[in-house]
């Protein structure tokens, strides 16, 4: 069957890759990228696919139940990808509601849709024998965070059956959609896939958050605000690891099932800090040690998650999915990235996010 995926959040960060990874590869398929194009949404990400035959950009947002029905029915779409979401920890703590609006009524919103869409095949029958599953003639593929864990303790990975347990509103309200997502199949039968990851890094990532932030301020000799002691814990995937599990997991992937992904790849944010300064004194030409008295302990993130360490066992066993690249390639390849598009940099500094953070707060923790 000739598919017609919309894709959401598909101007982002991960969307954007996911998009790029699916489109070329998959030439048969149609592709609507549906994105509202907030601050973190950027068509330059998608410049160089913009012109192919299966690749349809629609600017929409996922609060407007109206607009989603007709361009289910114009388009005919056979499923959906949904990635658009209020993805920053720190504004989820200034403005929460914008998060409950988007992640969990905009999902809501969408499963609506779909199930409403697709109401003909979804019939009690089929979902009673599995036909529907066996067909994989429609699937809602959700993607969702490790976050919705919560904390770990020293020791101990995130499963698939690990109890959610939230602490930040982003992760709340991620975790909310998740809960619907999972009602949905349960309730109405809708064939849906729910993927978990850990932090995500690479091209395009918005430079708000740790890793792109912190390139950016070294480029331009500017502090690094490290949160609280700094040995707080993530575990690192490139963003391309990422596309590339969620286009197997949409393929292969058991309809009704859950999937963390992640590259067991824990670092300390200040380890990782200090890497990366050491990296890019390298490319940058200056002095070993130079970026490194950039480094500046600030006041703490609340309600600041001590550790994530996803087990992606399941992932890699079921459906044979690893990393592709080492730590060490993926962010060297994300410094050059960064180098060589400093003006996609520049293009969002001088944006409206600008300094949203800079002009009213030093950092979240003085809020
Ligand atoms: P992002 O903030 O870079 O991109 C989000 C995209 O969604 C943007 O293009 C934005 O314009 C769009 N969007 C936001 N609100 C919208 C709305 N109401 N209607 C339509 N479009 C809207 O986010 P990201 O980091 O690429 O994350 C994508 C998804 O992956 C999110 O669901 C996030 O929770 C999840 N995730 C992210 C990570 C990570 O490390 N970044 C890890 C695991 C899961
Ligand atoms: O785990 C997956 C999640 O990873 C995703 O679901 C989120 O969308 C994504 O933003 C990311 O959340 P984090 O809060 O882990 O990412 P962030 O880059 O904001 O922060 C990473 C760590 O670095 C975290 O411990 C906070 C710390 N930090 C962050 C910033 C922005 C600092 O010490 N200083 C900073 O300035």
């Amino acid at each position: 069957m000739k598919k017609k995926i919309l894709i959401t959040g598909g101007a982002g960060f991960i969307g954007s890759h996911l998009v790029r990874l699916m489109v070329t590869k998959y030439p048969d398929y149609q592709f609507f990228n549906l994105d509202a194009l907030t601050y973190a949404g950027n068509l330059e990400n998608l410049k160089d696919i913009e012109k192919f035959p299966n690749y349809h950009f629609v600017k929409a947002n996922i609060l407007d139940a109206a607009l989603l029905k007709v361009l289910f029915h114009k388009y005919s779409i056979t499923d959906v990808i949904h990635l658009a979401a209020e993805s920053h920890v720190d504004r989820s703590i200034i403005s929460p509601l914008d998060f409950v609006y988007t992640n969990v009524i905009g999902t809501v919103n969408l499963l609506n849709t779909a199930k409403d869409f697709w109401k003909g095949d979804l019939s009690y029958e089929n979902a009673q024998d599995g036909t529907w599953d066996k067909r994989r003639d429609h699937l809602f593929y959700h993607v969702s965070t490790d976050e919705v864990y919560g904390s770990l303790g020293k020791n101990g990975l995130f499963k698939e059956t690990t109890p959610y347990d939230p602490n930040s509103p982003y992760s709340a309200s991620k975790a909310s959609s998740d809960h619907f997502v999972r009602a949905y199949r349960e309730t109405y039968h809708l064939p849906i896939i729910v993927s978990n990851c850990s932090n995500n890094y690479g091209p395009n990532h918005f430079p708000e958050k740790l890793i792109p932030l912190f390139i950016d301020n070294i480029i331009n000799e500017k502090e690094l605000p490290v949160y609280g002691d700094g040995l707080y814990t993530r575990d690192w995937l490139y963003v391309i690891d990422h596309a590339r599990a969620i286009d197997l997991i949409f393929h292969e992937g058991k309809i009704g099932d859950t999937y963390n992904i992640g590259g067991f790849n824990e670092w300390t944010n200040i380890d990782l800090v200090k890497l990366l300064c050491l990296q890019m004194d390298k490319k940058l030409g200056r002095a070993k040690g130079e970026s490194e008295g950039l480094i500046k302990y600030v006041k703490d993130r609340p309600g600041h998650d001590r550790r994530y360490a996803i087990d992606a066992t399941k992932l890699e066993k079921e459906l044979g999915w690893t990393p592709s690249v080492t730590f060490e390639q993926g962010l060297e390849a994300t410094i050059d990235w960064f180098l060589k598009n400093k003006s996609w940099l520049d293009n969002i500094s001088n944006n409206s996010y600008q300094s949203y953070f800079e002009r009213n707060f030093r950092n979240v923790g003085e809020i």
